[in-house]
This record gives C-alpha cells, structure tokens and sequence, in this order.
C-alpha cells in the first residue's frame, strides 16, 4: 500500500474492527470504568447516595430519643450523627480513629464514632454530647468543671475529652491525676492544652462525685 492510502485508512478507518481496535477498545473502557466507580465512590463520601449502595431507613437511639434517618451501608455513625441528624458536637477531627474528636458513648461504653458504622448500632443507644445535660438544662458535672477551670484554649477537642471522661468516671469515679490522664489517653488536644484539660476534667470528677452524694 502507498503512503497516501495509508493516510486515507487512518483517517477514513474500515467499519471492521480489528483485533487491535478491539483490544484499545477495552483497555479505554475499563479505564473509564475505573473512573466512574472512583467518581461514584467519591460522590457517596460526599453524602450523595448513588443508585445501588444500599441505603436505606434505619431508626437509632440517640440520646434517648429514637431517630430515624437513611443511611447508607458504608457510613460512619459520625456522618450520620452530623449531617444526617444535625448533631453537629461531635467533631471530626482525623476521621481516621486517632483523635478521639469524635467521641460518643455506645451503651455506655466510648467509641470513634468516624470508625463505627450507623448499622451496627441500630439496638444500641447512642450518647452524645448533646444529650449529656439535663432537660431542664442544667450541666452534666463534667461539662461544669469545664466552665469552672476555663479548660481548652479552641475547645474543638472538647466534645471527644467530655464524653471519654464521662465514661471513665462512671466506672472510676475518684481517680488520681494520672489515672485520668491514662484514662484520657486516646483523646487527643492540637492546641496542646493537656495540663488545663486535666484540671477541668478533675474538677469534673469532684462535680460528680458531689452530686450523687446529693
Ligand atoms: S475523628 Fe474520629 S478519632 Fe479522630
Ligand atoms: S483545645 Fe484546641 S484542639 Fe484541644
């Protein structure tokens, strides 16, 4: 074949596909495959449920009040909590269980809500920080303390510190100081304010232990 009917069969290409066509075929759809399912993962973080993920209705115990909400298979009950539920005290600081921000109590016990999924809570009750007060609206005793010593400088951290100190003196209500601070362990604070922390959270401590005498 001459050059110029090469250029014509580049430019004017049989309808037959060739094995080769066939193959570059392929390899160009499973690229665009792989895109979609990323760009479609992508869009089910961002709370935008896609056709097929499995969500669905679920009704949870949050702070004694039961909740319904729909939620997808893969999401974190600190998802749920914040932007399905408005719960918004939880933070979420590392979304990867190494902060402690996002800390509730599940049946009394504290959890990374970011690392918890919403489904497997559904016969549980959830605590968050917005449901430690009472309803007439008086502190629970640690959130007192902490309003008492001024602890925290940004306070971000300080939703996570309340409830894992919550659930420490529930179970070891006259620690030391350096029992609490080990019971505190897996929370952590980035402006750094351990000392202040510890101080609120002692007096937290002494707040309880003050009102079940009562
Ligand atoms: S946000 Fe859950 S541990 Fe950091
Ligand atoms: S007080 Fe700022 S992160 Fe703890």
């Amino acid at each position: 074949m001459s050059d110029v009917a090469d250029l014509k069969a580049i430019a004017n290409p049989p309808n037959t596909v060739t094995r080769r066509e066939l193959i570059k075929g392929v390899i160009v759809g499973g690229v665009a495959v792989s895109s979609a399912s990323y760009l479609f993962r992508a869009s089910t973080l961002l709370g935008q449920p896609g056709r097929g993920t499995g969500e669905r209705l679920l009704t949870i115990n949050v702070n004694g009040q039961m909740r319904r909400a729909d939620v997808m298979k893969q999401e974190t009950l600190a998802w749920t909590l914040r932007h399905k539920l408005g719960l918004t005290g939880t933070k979420l600081g590392c979304d990867r269980a190494e902060c402690g921000s996002c800390t509730v109590l599940i049946d009394g016990v504290p959890h990374y809500s970011c690392s918890i999924l919403t489904h497997t809570v559904r016969d549980k009750s959830v605590l968050t920080i917005e449901g430690l007060a009472s309803s007439d609206g008086t502190l629970h005793p640690v959130q007192q303390g902490v309003i008492d010593e001024q602890g925290f400088q940004c306070a971000f951290c300080m939703p996570g510190f309340i409830m894992a100190a919550v659930a420490f003196l529930n179970l070891n209500p006259n620690p030391t100081r350096s029992e609490l601070a080990h019971g505190l362990a897996g929370n952590l604070c980035r402006c750094q304010d351990y000392d202040k922390i510890l101080t609120a959270m002692m007096r937290g401590a002494e707040n309880m232990r003050r009102a079940n005498r009562v």
